[in-house]
């Protein structure tokens, strides 16, 4: 076993690092007031010392949710409230001072999303280059200077929560976004896929000594220096929290250098990636069907839009990944949590016992490769923003994890019934790293929106610009399909920082 770090679980945000698995997630948006930033202040430490919810509080309350799961009831979503908030560059200028944003290496959290809108291939207006259609975020002034994202196991919790956060800054700020995002069924997304599944595993300990994500692999098995269940590869925490041993794509095992130096306003903190991603239920299921039309017609037998649909995703709708299922779901794999995830695409994952708890040793059958794309096309969204252990354009398998981020996305508007009701319904995305140029901004500009990379097959079909050629083998035979409508569209977003809360506290007095 490799020696950890001992991560600071009291003051590292409990959203960052462990999520809140709440059932609503509000985010509330506000700008503080020249003026009455001291007022502001005041109020921002007493949030911080009573309200924000610590990722060791966080930590206990997820392997509750864990243990039972493993015992195979319900997975319960907690029933504390959470709170968690960050800064964008203006916010932290204006309560530390201006110039302090300029500390982090990262110039788009100091430029802001909507200065990146046209490189992550947002429609921007012709003339000035921002953002259109945005309901946050389009400008300096249209970027809350705090974001909280309270959750909650009810709606009006947060609902609670957030006046109470507003009562106590009183007449201090003013809210430009709030809006409540919620959990759906299966925890899936808009489009009816399973979400939320795959993460990176972070290395590091509580100072009680146990590991922060748990580990399934027994110490003797070899497998357990570099993951924590199969799929879940181990990496070093700096790469999503300032202050720890960063990764070092050409040796993983080896802990990296410390992200953000010493520098004690980034130790703890992280930088956090918020996007308003609206998603056109219907016209998505349209083009599925067109789709599956397609390619009937060029391999001679059937295909349904589910079908279609699980070959952009690269999952079907249950979560069974392709490569482990290509022709249809699989609910003995999508109900199992080490097989859901369990996966690799060059080199197949060896069958192995697994350690479910420190009484029960469980068989892991083990998972088939997929070098060439045959069951998983290398278009599909999961392929895109991850290639595992695929070797690409930035270099080996270790510098694919350099890119992965801690997701946090919880879908926002009413449920899909299946008949058009042109309601605004999507993903609030929110994702945690100390670079958002190497995590989100570089899977955005680089493979997203390229049809050669990581791998030659397409753009990928939920996120990358229209029209989209879609290359895949079927049978043996090479097949180009096209795909020329977009269903998500960006509408509001930004960059922040979520700072340790010490840090935060020496700011504010
Ligand atoms: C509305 C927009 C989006 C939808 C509907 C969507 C949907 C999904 C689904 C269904 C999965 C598979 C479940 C899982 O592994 O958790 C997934 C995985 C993933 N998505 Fe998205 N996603 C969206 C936006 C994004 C964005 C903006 C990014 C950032 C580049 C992103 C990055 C990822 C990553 C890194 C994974 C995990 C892949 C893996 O490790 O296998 N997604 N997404």
């Amino acid at each position: 076993m490799l020696d950890e770090p001992l991560l600071d679980l009291d003051d590292i945000q409990g959203h960052v690092l462990v999520g809140f698995g709440r059932a609503f997630e509000l985010l509330l948006g506000l700008k503080l007031i020249d003026g009455r930033l001291d007022q502001a202040k005041v109020a921002l430490s007493n949030i911080v010392s009573h309200k924000i919810t610590r990722a060791g509080t966080a930590a206990r309350a997820k392997e509750v949710r864990r243990q039972l799961r493993l015992v195979g009831e319900a997975m319960p979503v907690a029933n504390l409230v959470g709170c968690a908030l960050a800064l964008s560059a203006t916010g932290l200028d204006k309560l530390a001072g201006v110039g302090q944003a300029r500390q982090f290496s990262d110039s788009l959290f100091v430029e802001g999303q909507w200065a990146d809108a046209r490189a992550l291939g947002d429609e921007v207006d012709a003339i000035t280059g921002t953002p259109v259609g945005w309901q946050f975020g389009d400008s300096e002034q249209t970027t809350p200077d705090v974001l909280f994202i309270v959750a909650g196991p009810e709606f009006a919790d947060v609902e609670q929560g957030a006046d109470a956060i507003l009562a106590t800054f009183g007449d201090s700020v003013v809210v430009i976004y709030r809006e409540c995002g919620r959990r759906i069924a299966r925890q899936a997304e808009h489009f009816g896929f399973v979400d939320g599944v795959s993460q990176p595993g972070v290395r590091g300990r509580s100072d009680e000594g146990t590991f922060l994500t748990p580990r399934y692999y027994p110490e003797n098995d070899p497998a357990s220096l570099g993951w924590a269940r199969p799929g879940q590869r181990l990496t070093w925490p700096g790469q999503f929290v300032f202050g720890y041993p960063g990764l070092d794509p050409d040796a993983v095992y080896e802990p990296g250098e410390i992200t953000g130096g010493n520098n004690p306003l980034l130790r703890n903190g992280s930088l956090l990636v918020v996007r308003r991603l609206s998603q056109d239920v219907g016209r998505f299921w349209r083009a599925m069907a067109d789709l599956a039309d397609q390619l009937t017609l060029a391999t001679g037998r059937p295909w349904t839009p589910e079908h279609a649909g699980a070959m952009c995703v690269g999952r079907w709708l249950d979560g069974t990944p392709l490569t482990q299922s290509p022709s249809e779901p699989d609910s003995a794999i999508s109900a199992n949590l080490m097989r859901l995830n369990g996966f690799n695409y060059v080199s197949p994952v060896p069958a192995a016992m697994l350690n479910i708890d420190d009484a029960t040793l469980r068989d892991f059958p083990g998972a088939r490769a997929d070098g060439n794309g045959l069951a998983c096309p290398y278009f599909s969204h999961i392929r895109k923003v991850n290639p595992r252990d695929h070797a690409h354009d930035f270099g080996g398998a270790g510098s694919t994890l350099h890119s992965q981020m801690l997701r946090r996305g919880v879908p926002f508007g009413p449920d899909w019934t299946g008949v058009e009701d042109r309601a605004d319904r999507g993903l609030l995305f929110m994702s945690y790293q100390t670079s958002i140029q190497q995590g989100f901004h570089r899977l955005m500009t680089e493979w997203v929106k390229d049809a050669l990379r990581p791998l030659a097959g397409g753009i990928d079909p939920l996120l990358g610009q229209v029209p989209r050629e879609l290359s895949l083998i079927v049978d043996g035979r090479a097949i180009t399909v096209s795909l020329p409508d977009r269903f998500v569209r960006a509408t509001g977003g930004g960059y922040f920082f979520a700072p340790g809360l010490r840090a935060l506290q020496s700011l504010l007095h």
